[in-house]
């Protein structure tokens, strides 16, 4: 290494005298800098077997399957939903029609909130960002004709996330599809809402007794559904750096396993079915290096802190979304570009499923044509590139490997700092997360209007007096009647003593402590809506209220 250290150096005098770097900063989005060149002596003392091992062995650096892709691609599982449950019914099964190969449910404002589609709050939203669920009928329609023994789906739900399952659940019963063969994913992660999203609905004490429910309850009942979805697209989008997107979401992990082992469940009972969801942003390799250092520091902490055995709980399996943030108003063609290097960046990342933004989401909801053009994505990287070949091929560069590294030192020093102010929810109410978001999001947004990062149509390469001439897809104003239509006639036709019954049950159990996915799945069966159950537990569990930070 005495020689190669030498003739660096050398290297390096040569390259300051004859072609020192053009005034720009190099940094990563994040703000990381980036030197001009990497080498062997930036992994000095690199244990090739400490470090990295082989792919589906501990510590899983190189990926969590002996194959990878060479066995099953990632999951094309493009996020949508819009207007009622009929028209997204109809657009799942185009994408599955059109080789989509899992479910991806998105819901509309109320919902997420846990409002009926006929409460004052819903109004204008009904349908509007995601589809309209009030009652188990709607789930019914929207998975009507689509074999849910067959086809795994993710739900985007976190507050109701209970209440949505079960009604999955029950819709599946209806099918004669028993909730053993159900695979899918809850996001069912509050800790983010209080951080970055901020769709809560109940304190952080009640969310956490629910969402350990829903850990006990899968484990028993659900053995194949991925209990929730430990998300950081989120905290990304709201601004964070890779670091802190990593930091910050593996910090909610633990405070998840930490809930499991603290409601008296074995590690191992549930840790093999926590998900994580990430990011996917502009710079490339920083997001590869972001996810091979996500699986290592995962599997260590399960391994070597928590003390899981089951080598399924040291797993860090994870869905990616294209940084909806990255997109562009302007020139609305070039965020395929975007997202097709954003998508490319997962790949190489290891990712088990993907939804690739289609160029119209920064203006609305994805039309056919742009949704398939961003599924089309992921199949010309599965089929036409050749990443899939081998497993982890940026393994071993100077460069990923050294950013690799730093990115796990870097969400090292987050992880102490957190466990400093008392831990994750503490961190929260001490505003902690949302400062350091606010301040990463800032210091981006001067860069952007400094022009020291170019984005362009935006602050670079500008059309001026551009026309938008891309197909935008409309949410007819008749959507919200005619879903309110459809609860008021729902009301009317259910048996409402039954509702009532199992809604006075709901509120007793939530008083005790009893598991409350039966008492949630009784309301469902009998067509109680969203709206009362969560209405029936807030009057047990109260409402969350963020304290402002400045
Ligand atoms: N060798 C052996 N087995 C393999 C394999 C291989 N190479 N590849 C896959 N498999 C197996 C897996 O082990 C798994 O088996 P299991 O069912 O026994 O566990 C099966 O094949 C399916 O593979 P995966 O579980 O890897 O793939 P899935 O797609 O089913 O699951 C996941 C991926 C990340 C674990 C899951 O949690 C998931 O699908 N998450 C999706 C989350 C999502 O879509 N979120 C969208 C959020 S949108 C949002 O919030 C943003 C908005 O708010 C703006």
């Amino acid at each position: 290494m005495d020689d190669l250290k030498k003739a660096y150096e050398e290297w390096q005098k040569k390259y300051q005298e004859k072609c020192p770097d053009k005034d720009e900063d190099f940094v990563t989005i994040s703000g990381e800098p980036i030197k001009s060149l990497y080498t062997p002596l930036d992994l000095e003392g690199h244990n090739y077997l400490e470090k990295l091992g082989f792919p589906g062995e501990y510590p899983f650096t190189r990926g969590i399957h002996y194959n990878m892709y060479r066995g099953k691609v990632w999951t094309f599982r493009q996020f949508s939903g819009f207007a009622t449950a009929k028209e997204t019914n109809e657009r799942y099964k185009m994408l599955l029609a059109k080789g989509q190969t899992g479910l991806s449910v998105a819901f509309d404002m109320p919902t997420i909130m846990g409002y009926d589609s006929d409460h004052p709050r819903a109004e204008g939203e009904v349908g509007r960002c995601g589809v309209a669920i009030d009652s188990l009928a709607d789930m019914e329609e929207l998975f009507d004709g689509i074999p849910l023994d067959k086809v795994s789906t993710s739900m985007t739900i976190n507050g109701p996330a209970a209440v949505l399952w079960a009604m999955y659940i029950a819709c599946a019963e209806k099918q004669g599809v028993p909730s053993e063969k159900l695979s899918g994913t809850i996001q069912n992660d509050i800790l983010k809402e209080y951080i970055a999203q901020k769709s809560w609905i109940f304190p952080p004490e009640p969310s956490m007794r629910i969402i350990t429910d829903i850990f006990a309850y899968g484990a028993k009942h659900v053995p194949r559904w991925n209990t929730i979805s430990i998300s950081g697209y989120h905290i990304r989008e709201a601004g964070a750096t890779a670091v802190q997107e990593l930091a910050f979401t593996l910090a909610d992990g633990f405070a998840y396993v930490e809930a499991g082992i603290k409601a008296g469940l074995d590690v191992d009972e549930f840790a093999p079915r926590l998900s994580f969801f990430f990011n996917s942003h502009m710079d490339f390799f920083e997001e590869i290096a972001k996810f091979r250092a996500a699986r290592r520091i995962w599997a260590r902490r399960m391994k070597e802190k928590y003390g899981a055995k089951n080598p399924r709980s040291w797993l860090l399996r994870f869905h990616t979304q294209t940084a909806g943030c990255s997109l562009t108003a302007q020139q609305p063609e070039n965020n395929i570009v975007r997202t097709a290097f954003e998508a490319l960046a997962a790949v190489l990342g290891g990712t088990q499923s993907l939804h690739t933004n289609s160029m119209d989401e920064v203006l609305a909801l994805p039309t056919e044509k742009a949704v398939t053009i961003a599924l089309r994505t992921q199949q010309i990287i599965a089929h036409e590139t050749g990443v899939i070949n081998t497993i982890d091929p940026l393994g071993g560069s100077y460069y990923v490997e050294a950013l690799t590294d730093k990115m796990e030192e870097e969400a090292e020093k987050y992880f102490k700092k957190i466990e400093e102010l008392g831990g994750v929810i503490e961190a929260i109410n001490k505003g902690f997360f949302q400062q350091e978001i606010a301040d990463a999001a800032y210091r981006y947004q001067q860069a952007v209007e400094r022009k020291k990062r170019i984005i362009v149509g935006v602050n670079e390469y500008v059309e001026e007096d551009e026309k938008i001439d891309i197909p935008i897809l409309k949410i007819d104003p008749e959507v919200e009647e005619r879903q309110k239509r459809k609860l008021k006639s729902l009301r009317a036709t259910r048996d409402n003593e039954k509702v009532e019954i199992a809604l006075r049950e709901l509120k007793d159990a939530a008083r005790g402590t009893d598991n409350l996915m039966p008492y949630i799945l009784n309301a469902v069966r009998v067509y109680a809506t969203e709206g009362e159950i969560i209405q029936s537990l807030k009057e047990v569990f109260g409402e969350y209220k963020e304290k402002p930070i400045f």
